[in-house]
């Protein structure tokens, strides 16, 4: 017999992350604690809009913990981009009884959550689900830590290859318009150069960057892109390096396979505390919030800061790196 009346729904949106499984996992097995009914709507706020979910239990999310992208799956939907479509969406929570909507995604979709507070009087609260990191409220966010990993293994390899031929590499990683990725394992990598959205570099200073390391003996140098950092990207800024200095290029554009794989533990840990937690401050009725963790402590920050707050960069790692790469 349930001693809780209450119902949460939860979804995964936007651009799939490894531990959202983790996180889907910790907001079941809480609300079962709680004694909290769970549905699982699919396909983000398409399976919200169109009423297409699932009831789940301690057994739905057993053996997730340790899989890439989520069970619930996740898709771009534009109706939700309109009033109507969430007045769609709210029209099915209510008729299905819920108290809480769980929303773990990135910035878009946190915005999404955040029109919907404004639409529905019961609990919305969003974690930070991307591999992006850059989300304002949380130090890190679902996705970033794997993605890392992923993203850290492949600079390795092609540093062999980079230090067997006398090339220079460019190596372009996602972020959208975040620099998160690119400076996390540029730095990690040994990178000679890191270009981030966030700060602008001239193809000039570029070929004299390059000009000098070859005048110091260097043999390979690599060169992280972020996907936002130059227009065109890796295969864009190759051509016109090529160009400019007579050097053979190779861009090697990672792509998606920075958004799959096993979280790593640190991926596996902060989606599970975020989840529980998000329970728990549902329990005590919070809205337009999301949960975050900065500095070990948990916290909430509403949401509309999250996506319209700009996270900086490391600015001792973007310091230090021209020291290190001499
Ligand atoms: P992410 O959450 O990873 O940033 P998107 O930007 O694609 O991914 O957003 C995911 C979904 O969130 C969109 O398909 C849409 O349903 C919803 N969404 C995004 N931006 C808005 C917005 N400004 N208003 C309402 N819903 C939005
Ligand atoms: O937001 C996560 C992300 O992987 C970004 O880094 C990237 O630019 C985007 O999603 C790719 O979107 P899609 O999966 O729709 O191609």
């Amino acid at each position: 017999m349930k001693t809780n009346s209450r119902k949460l729904g939860v979804l995964t949106s936007g651009g799939d992350a490894p531990g959202m499984n983790a996180c889907i996992r910790a907001v079941v097995r809480t609300a079962s604690y709680y004694d909290m009914q769970v549905v699982g709507f699919k396909q983000g706020y398409s399976g919200l809009v169109h009423n297409d979910y699932i009831d789940m239990d301690n057994r739905s999310v057993s053996n997730i913990i340790q899989r890439g992208g989520t069970i619930l799956r996740t898709a771009r939907c534009m109706e939700f981009k309109t009033a109507e479509g969430r007045q769609q969406a709210v029209d099915n929570l209510i008729r299905l009884g819920l108290d809480t909507l769980l929303v773990i995604g990135g910035d878009g979709s946190l915005r999404g959550a955040n029109l919907l507070s404004q639409q529905w009087d019961g609990n919305v609260i969003g974690l930070p689900g991307t591999i992006d990191n850059d989300l304002y409220g949380t130090d890190h966010t679902i996705g970033f830590f794997t993605a890392l990993d992923t993203a850290q293994d492949a600079i390795d390899k092609i540093r062999d290859t980079a230090d067997s031929a006398d090339r220079i590499f460019l190596i372009e990683v996602m972020g959208r318009m975040a620099g998160f990725i690119a400076q996390y394992v540029g730095v990690g990598g040994g990178a000679e150069e890191i270009l981030v959205p966030e700060q602008k570099v001239k193809l000039e200073t570029m070929c004299e960057h390059i000009a000098v390391a070859k005048e110091k003996g260097k043999v390979s140098y690599i060169i992280v892109v972020a996907e936002g950092a130059w227009d065109g990207g890796a295969v864009s800024l190759a051509n016109d390096l090529q160009s400019n200095t007579g050097l053979e290029c190779r861009p090697c554009v990672l792509g998606h396979i920075q958004r799959g794989g096993s979280p790593s533990t640190l991926d596996r840990l902060l989606a599970t505390k975020l989840g529980a937690y998000a329970v728990e401050m549902a329990l005590e009725n919070q809205t337009g919030v999301m949960v975050g963790e900065c500095k070990h402590d948990l916290v909430m920050t509403p949401l509309q800061q999250t996506y319209s707050n700009k996270k900086p960069l490391d600015e001792y790692l973007s310091k230090i790196h021209t020291m290190l790469v001499q």
